[in-house]
C-alpha cells in the first residue's frame, strides 16, 4: 500500500512536501519522492497537488472528485441555519428508507475525519431485524433500571428518575410493541461503532447533517447506547467487532412531524483570551 507520485506529471512545486504533515515527502532532483515510512495515508498530497499526480493503490483514486466553487460550497448563513433548524426526531413514519439514502448518510461519516487518519469508524444497519433488537434493549434497560434501584448510591442517585422512567417504558412496550419510546417505531437504526468516541462522535455529527439535508430525520439514542453497554447479548446480536464500542444509535425514520421556527438555546459560554 504506497502513495506515489507520477514523475512525469510532477513539475516540482513542492506543494505536497509543504503540506505533508508527517514529512514523508522529499525532493530528489527536483522532482517529489514519497517514502511511506512515516505516512499516514491522509491524502493530503493527492489533494494539493497542481498535476494530479500523486495516486495510491491504497484506495479507489476513482472516487476523487476535483474541486468546483458550485458543487464544494456552502453559503455560512444557510449551514448555520441548516443547524439551528435540526431537530431531534420522535414522531416516525413507517415508510422504510431507500438504500441509496441510508448509503450517503454512511459515505458523510466515511470521509468524515479521524485521529492519526485511523479511520476506524464501523457502522451496523438494523432494519430486517429491529423488532428482536427492540426486544433485547428493552429487556436490557428494564434489568439495568431494577439494578439501579435496588442498588442506589449517591453516585446512582441522579438515575432513579431514569431508572423509573425505563422500567415505565418497558411495562407499556409490554402492553403494546407499538409503545415504543426507544426507536420510536422508526425503520432503521444505525449503530456507529469505533475505538475512539471522538472518532465515532464526529462521524455521527456529519451524518445527521446528511440525515437531515435527506429529508430524514433522527434521533440518538442514549438509552439504547446504555442497554447495549450493559448486555452481552446485544453486543453479541449486533456483531460489533473485537476492540470497537458502540458510540452512538442514530435511530433514523421520515419524520411525521413538522417545526415551524428553530429552537432558543442559552448563550454559549466563551472565554476570550
Ligand atoms: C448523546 C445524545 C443522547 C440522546 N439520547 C436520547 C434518548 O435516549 N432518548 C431521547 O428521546 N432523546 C435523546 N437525545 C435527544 C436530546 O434529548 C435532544 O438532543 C435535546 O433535548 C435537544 O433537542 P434537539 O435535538 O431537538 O435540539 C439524545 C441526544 C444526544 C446528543
Amino acid at each position: 500500500m504506497m502513495m506515489k507520485v507520477d514523475e512525469v506529471k510532477c513539475i516540482g512545486c513542492e506543494q505536497c512536501v509543504k503540506d505533508c504533515f508527517l514529512q514523508d515527502i522529499e525532493m530528489v532532483d527536483g522532482k517529489a519522492r514519497i517514502n511511506n515510512i512515516t505516512c499516514i495515508k491522509c491524502g493530503h498530497c493527492i489533494a494539493v497537488c497542481p498535476q494530479n499526480a500523486v495516486g495510491t493503490d491504497e484506495y479507489d483514486m476513482k472516487e476523487v472528485k476535483a474541486y468546483n466553487k458550485e458543487g464544494f460550497s456552502l453559503d455560512s448563513e444557510t449551514l448555520l441555519n441548516f443547524i439551528k433548524f435540526r431537530r431531534t426526531i420522535r414522531q416516525f413514519k413507517e415508510d422504510d428508507i431507500e438504500k441509496e439514502k441510508l448509503i450517503k448518510i454512511i459515505e458523510a461519516g466515511r470521509f468524515t475525519q479521524t485521529g492519526s487518519n485511523s479511520q476506524d469508524v464501523s457502522y451496523i444497519v438494523v432494519e430486517e431485524k429491529l423488532q428482536d433488537l427492540k426486544a433485547l434493549v428493552y429487556e436490557s434497560l428494564k434489568n439495568l433500571a431494577q439494578n439501579m434501584l435496588d442498588n442506589l448510591t449517591p453516585k446512582t442517585k441522579a438515575y432513579e428518575r431514569y431508572a423509573k422512567m425505563w422500567l415505565k417504558m418497558h411495562q407499556e412496550y409490554k402492553e403494546n410493541p407499538k409503545n415504543d419510546k426507544i426507536f420510536f417505531n422508526a425503520p432503521a437504526v444505525i449503530i456507529v461503532t469505533s475505538r475512539s468516541d471522538v472518532d465515532g462522535a464526529l462521524a455521527s455529527s456529519n451524518m445527521e447533517l446528511m440525515v437531515n439535508a435527506l429529508g430524514l430525520g433522527t434521533l440518538f439514542s442514549g438509552f439504547f447506547v446504555m442497554a447495549a453497554q450493559q448486555s452481552k447479548e446485544i453486543i453479541d446480536f449486533l456483531g460489533v467487532k473485537e476492540g470497537k464500542h458502540i458510540v452512538t444509535c442514530m435511530v433514523v425514520g421520515y419524520p411525521k412531524v413538522k417545526y415551524l421556527r428553530t429552537s432558543p438555546r442559552k448563550a454559549a459560554d466563551i472565554c476570550w483570551k
